[in-house]
């Protein structure tokens, strides 16, 4: 008789063979530059903490006593019975971190994609990605009935092909819809935003940008990859942002026009049917914009470690890509050798997973580094050593 779940194994068989299968170590302690893992002291090399605030004290206070005054968690879905107080005052935090007139939060970064793409696209339109877009776009664009076009990544030529053979068409897309990531999470470059917001205004579409990890590291203060560009919504109209990198905590948002935040309320399906954040993810995400206003100390730190690192990992002769922030890939080629990259670095005491495919092309495996603001100077040098030590050992470098 057919067995109904055989392939569940078959399946994860195949990717242990081919070195494709994810191996996490435990955490056994804070996310900090020198963390415990798995039993073992380590260098934390690949963690989203770029400004260390997930233990800043300001956040952990501020997560303790919103839980003792407001509890657990919110009792409902936001649409119904958990919007709270810390729900308001974080809205108004963040329109007023980003300069805007309204935000509003959703329970995580990956749900705002899931949720208001399908929204914002459906039959009859025309959605643009870039080639090297966060899976979390890919989902929410495969969620709509929108016609979807892929252009070469940051290639504003191939953007402008697409978008001209669109305008030509005899009936052309009802809505167009440009996204993109605003820090690309597996490469570290930057989307040219400001290029990408011309076109869009030249056709008449909506731009919608990812800023996960451009949130807390790029532009004025870390306000994102937008005031990197000194671009407005009304050149991007959708700012889509995650706290769970920079800001250190978890959740979604997003940022813009008071109507888009009153379409996004009444239409996403992420944040109508699942339920609201809790009060101290709330209040640490308060803490975290209030850090950011207050101690410019951890955006200059985390940009000072990120050109000391990758000046020395690219003198060594690895290939850091087109890396501009940091998150500085080790490019090694086929998975097995991003793969022994990273267990040789564990032995030596640095944690940092291999990213295979379908995370990136199977001919572009990697190590992601990812810089902290709280890395010494001992910690970038003893990474450096160990990284070039076991490049010339598995003949990455020579
Ligand atoms: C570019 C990008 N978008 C969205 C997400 C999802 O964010 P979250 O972790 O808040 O679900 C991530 C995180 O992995 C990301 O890198």
């Amino acid at each position: 008789m057919r067995n109904p779940t055989a392939f569940l194994k078959t399946e994860y068989d195949v990717m242990v063979k081919d070195a494709l299968d994810w191996r996490p170590k435990e955490l056994q302690g804070m996310s900090k530059p020198r963390a415990r893992m798995a039993g073992k002291d380590v260098l934390l090399l690949c963690a989203n903490n770029y400004l260390g605030l997930s233990t800043h004290p300001k956040l952990i206070n501020a997560a303790i006593e919103a839980t003792k005054k407001y509890g657990a968690g919110a009792g409902a879905v936001p649409g119904i019975a958990g919007t709270m107080t810390l729900h308001t005052k974080l809205y108004e935090a963040l329109a007023r971190f980003k300069k805007t007139e309204a935000a509003m939060t959703y329970p995580t970064g990956f749900a705002v994609n899931a949720g208001l793409i399908p929204q914002l696209v459906g039959e009859g339109d025309l959605t643009i990605s870039d080639q090297l877009n966060h899976g979390s776009i890919i989902d929410g664009v495969r969620l709509s009935k929108t016609e979807r076009a892929v252009y070469k990544h940051c290639d504003m030529a191939d953007l402008a092909r697409v978008l001209e053979e669109a305008e030509k068409r005899e009936k052309p897309p009802r809505r167009i819809l440009i996204i993109t990531d605003g820090v690309f999470s597996m490469d570290g470059d930057i989307a040219p935003l400001d290029k990408i917001a011309a076109l869009g205004a030249k056709h008449g579409a909506m731009v919608y940008v990812d800023d996960a990890h451009g949130d807390g590291v790029l532009g004025e203060g870390g306000r994102g990859a937008m005031s990197h560009f000194h671009l407005t919504h009304k050149d991007v109209h959708v700012e889509m942002g995650t706290f769970s990198k920079g800001f250190g905590v978890v959740g979604g948002h997003v940022v813009g026009s008071r109507d888009l935040i009153n379409f996004a309320y009444n239409k996403s399906r992420t944040w109508l049917l699942s339920s609201a954040q809790s009060p101290a993810v709330l209040a640490a995400c308060i803490a975290a914009i209030e850090v950011l206003e207050t101690e410019p100390q951890h955006v200059q730190n985390v940009w000072k470690n990120t050109a000391y690192f990758k000046k020395a990992v690219n003198d060594l002769g690895f290939n850091t890509g087109n890396s501009q922030t940091p998150i500085i890939p080790i490019i090694c080629g086929e998975s097995h050798k991003a793969r022994a990259l990273s267990e040789t670095l564990w032995s030596r005491g640095i944690y940092v997973l291999p990213i295979v495919f379908p995370m990136v092309s199977k001919d572009s495996a990697r190590i992601r580094c990812q810089m902290h603001a709280q890395m010494t100077q001992q910690d970038l040098d003893f990474a450096i050593s160990e990284i070039e030590a076991a490049g010339k050992t598995l003949g990455i470098i020579k």
